[in-house]
């Protein structure tokens, strides 16, 4: 199996992409490591101990890591994923322990003991990331590649040209992408391609099992703060998108790009700058998504939530 990290911060998208990456016996899912963003350190860590017990994983080292940005104030999305960050079901219950490491020295730790390099799949604000590469550059080699969600090759969902991750912490994700390491960004151009519709949301109930309903309630929670706030019929499951390009990388298409991030901007902080037509001259430095296979994404995590062990 493809060794793999995931960096997340739990959130409604998040929560269904560590279902498939516990889920999936392709992945070894080595560590889990939470970072502020869609809500508070504290929340989003919680949320993830939960998601994990939901999913009847025990033995994964989950750690908590940043609790800011590198730069100026955490601004979470709570109108997005509500108070606890995973509001809609009942998550009452059982959790597993928290690592007593910071997130970042448990990635490290990962890196270093593992026989093979690592798959980093991150789905929320590169702060963790980043902060692994400044301060232990000498893991890179021990990194296979960065996968994460974020970023757009069009436009954003937190500022006009913005999307959350990356406005959250512009200066961690240009660490990430000036890193020179493999980087396969998967921006909303594609994540705003997988919509829970209400036949899929019915595809979970139908399960029967306390996974398949939670996803169930999730999805019709983030669906009405989805319709209240950008006015979209059926909400995007952004963060799964980055797991399933780990999977199985026909399910995304991706090109060689220049991707910057501005920093600065009036209006732009934040935004991914990508050269899909090699205008700029600089050298491609990620993978970007263009393209996704909606059936195939969809049958890939519905697939790995009914066959989760959990009755
Ligand atoms: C990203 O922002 C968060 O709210 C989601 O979890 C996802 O990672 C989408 O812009
Ligand atoms: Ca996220």
């Amino acid at each position: 199996p493809t060794q793999v990290i995931l960096d997340c911060d739990p959130g409604h998208d998040d929560a269904l992409a560590l279902l498939l990456a516990a889920g999936d016996p392709r992945l070894r899912l080595l560590g889990v490591t939470t970072v502020a963003g869609n809500q508070t350190l504290d929340k989003t860590t919680r949320n993830a101990l939960r998601i994990l017990a939901l999913a009847g994983v025990t033995g994964v080292p989950v750690a908590a890591g940043c609790d800011r940005p590198l730069t100026g104030e955490l601004t979470v999305a709570e109108d997005i994923h509500g108070e606890s960050g995973l509001d809609g079901p009942d998550l009452d219950g059982p959790v597993g322990e928290l690592s007593g490491r910071h997130a970042v020295d448990l990635m490290h730790r990962l890196l270093v003991d593992s026989a093979e390099p690592v798959t980093l799949i991150a789905t929320g604000p590169l702060t963790n990331v980043a902060t692994l590469l400044t301060r232990h550059p000498e893991v890179l080699p021990q990194v296979r590649r960065i996968v994460f969600m974020g970023g757009s090759t069009d436009r954003g969902n937190t500022t006009p040209y913005g999307e959350f991750n990356i406005v959250t912490d512009p200066e961690a994700a240009d660490v990430v992408l000036r890193s020179g390491l493999p980087i396969t960004m998967i921006g909303l151009n594609v994540t705003h391609q997988a919509l829970a519709t209400t036949s899929v949301i019915a595809e979970f109930r139908a399960m029967n099992t306390r996974p398949g309903t939670i996803c169930a309630e999730l999805m019709t929670f983030f669906a009405a703060t989805y319709l209240r706030v950008f006015g979209f019929e059926h909400p995007p499951v952004h963060d799964p998108i980055a797991v399933a390009a780990v999977l199985d990388p026909s399910i995304v298409h991706t090109v060689p790009a220049p991707v910057t991030v501005e920093l600065t901007g009036t209006h732009t902080r934040g935004a991914t700058v990508v050269d899909l037509h090699a205008r700029t001259g600089l050298p491609p430095n990620a993978d970007v998504a263009v393209a996704l296979d909606v059936p195939a994404f969809w049958n890939l995590l519905l697939t790995t939530v009914r066959q989760l062990p959990i009755p």
